[in-house]
């Protein structure tokens, strides 16, 4: 499907962000490793969450939808059902990654997981080389990729150094750890976003952090009644960015989640000079009991280009399209380094943010980690191609309504994947909310 996004003026109202997408997998996750019904609400209706509502279902957790949200009945921590087919995660990396983690330490049954075109191209080595040295069974194409089959075994808790900072590494990795001997700590590099860390914590498991150390211990079960979903500052980040780049916007945004793990971008945006107001959470120690939510206030300003190092990459991994997007717009070189994961996403998207963007009259140029972007006084406009990754889809609207001639986005249907929606909610803030 192609939608364009004409070049706007003065985006205007209130919107209430949608749910968290990294929170929803972890809480169908979580409820079906819990042998008490689980209420879940403001869960994400989204392809990558339905994934993962399915993927639940075939290991035999019931799902059921209520007026007020889910209620999900699962098999518990050492009981997961083995289905007939393969599982089959879609375009959710983040299911492909995490739900190994309780699958390899069942007592015994195998799974087979695939997805599509995209998870295809996705590494699972990263988890893969951590779970055999607890003692996991995993075979994988290549050694590398999809499919990946799992047989259940007894696992011993290890120390791990993630080699990347990866928070979907690290939650599998402490998955695992719940039902591993022993204790099993994860070092990070830097810091990752922690909401499995917190969820465990709610869901009464022994999890600690000690500086970059977290460590879990072996689990009889969990107990959570009621996961509550927090809006998704990766979603919302593309309307707080529209609001920032055109001119006369003014936007308050609720419900969002701004967990200091997930802001990343909003203080890069900060710091650029964007008027973003809303109390962020500071960063933290330890493990915060709760996911802290917030409005914000976001209005258009006049922005100065940034250096985003390594260390700042994973606090703002999903939003990094669209620090090259405030880029265009910033006076001076914006650069964006240490951020080489970003070529491991649903798409390259090193490469396809600097293709995109430049085919809109953007001044980038790409490095092996990152890009640097010369700040031109804005875009032109022009036809931007999504290729199947929703992030891209929702830049290419961006930068349509911030443009001079409005952008053509191509296979624009994407964004389903995570913000079904965008587009009405875009729409709502044209008409002036
Ligand atoms: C996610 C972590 C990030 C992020 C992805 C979701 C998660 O991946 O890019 O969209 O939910 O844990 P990495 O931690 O592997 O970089």
């Amino acid at each position: 499907m192609t939608f364009f996004a004409p070049a706007a003026t003065g985006l205007r109202g209130t919107l209430v962000a949608p749910p968290d997408k990294s929170i929803s997998h972890r809480a169908a996750l979580l409820a079906a490793m819990t042998s008490d019904p689980v209420r879940v609400t403001n869960y994400l209706g989204a392809e990558d969450t339905h994934s993962t509502l399915r993927a639940v279902q075939a290991l035999g957790a019931i799902v059921e939808e209520r007026p007020d949200g889910l209620v999900i009945r699962g098999p518990g921590l050492r009981a997961a059902a083995q289905p007939t087919g393969v599982i089959d995660v879609g375009n959710a990396g983040t299911l492909l990654r995490l739900l190994p983690g309780w699958l390899a330490g069942q007592a015994d049954g195998v799974w087979i997981l695939d997805g599509d075109e995209s998870i295809r191209r996705r590494p699972v080595d990263r988890i893969a080389e951590p779970l055999r040295r607890m003692g996991a069974m995993l075979d994988a194409r290549e050694d590398r990729f999809t499919p990946l089959r799992i047989s259940g075994s007894r696992l011993d808790g290890i120390d791990y150094e993630l080699p990347v900072a990866s928070a979907q590494i690290k939650s599998c990795v402490l998955f695992a750890g719940l039902l591993a001997a022993g204790a099993t700590s994860v070092t990070e590099p830097a810091p990752t976003r922690d909401h499995t860390e917190r969820m465990l914590l709610q869901a009464g498991a022994r999890v600690e952090r000690d500086g970059a150390v977290v460590t879990v211990h072996a689990q009889d079960e969990l107990e959570v009644d009621h996961i509550e979903v927090p809006g998704d500052p990766s979603s919302i980040a593309f309307h707080a960015a529209a609001a920032i780049l055109v001119p006369g916007s003014r936007l308050v945004l609720e419900g969002v989640g701004v967990n200091w793990t997930r802001v990343g971008f909003l203080r890069i945006a900060q710091r650029m000079g964007a008027v973003v107001v809303g109390p962020l959470e500071d960063p933290q120690d330890g493990i915060p009991a709760h996911e802290p939510v917030a409005e914000l206030d976001v209005c258009h300003s006049a922005l100065g280009a940034t250096v985003v190092e390594a260390e700042e990459v994973p606090l703002a991994i999903d939003e990094l399209p669209l620090v090259a997007l405030l880029g265009c717009f910033a006076e001076g070189e914006t650069v964006v380094r240490g951020a080489a994961e970003l070529r491991f996403k649903e798409t390259d998207r090193i490469a396809l943010v600097v293709e995109g963007l430049r085919g809109l009259g953007a001044q980038i140029e790409a490095a092996e980690d990152g890009f640097t972007v010369t700040g031109s006084g804005g875009l032109r406009g022009g036809a931007m191609e999504a290729h199947g990754d929703h992030r891209l889809a929702m830049l290419g609207a961006v930068a349509g309504l911030a443009s001079r001639e409005g952008v053509e986005v191509r296979g624009f249907e994407a964004a389903g994947v995570s913000y079904p929606g965008f587009e009405p909610d875009l729409a709502g803030l044209r008409a002036g909310g």
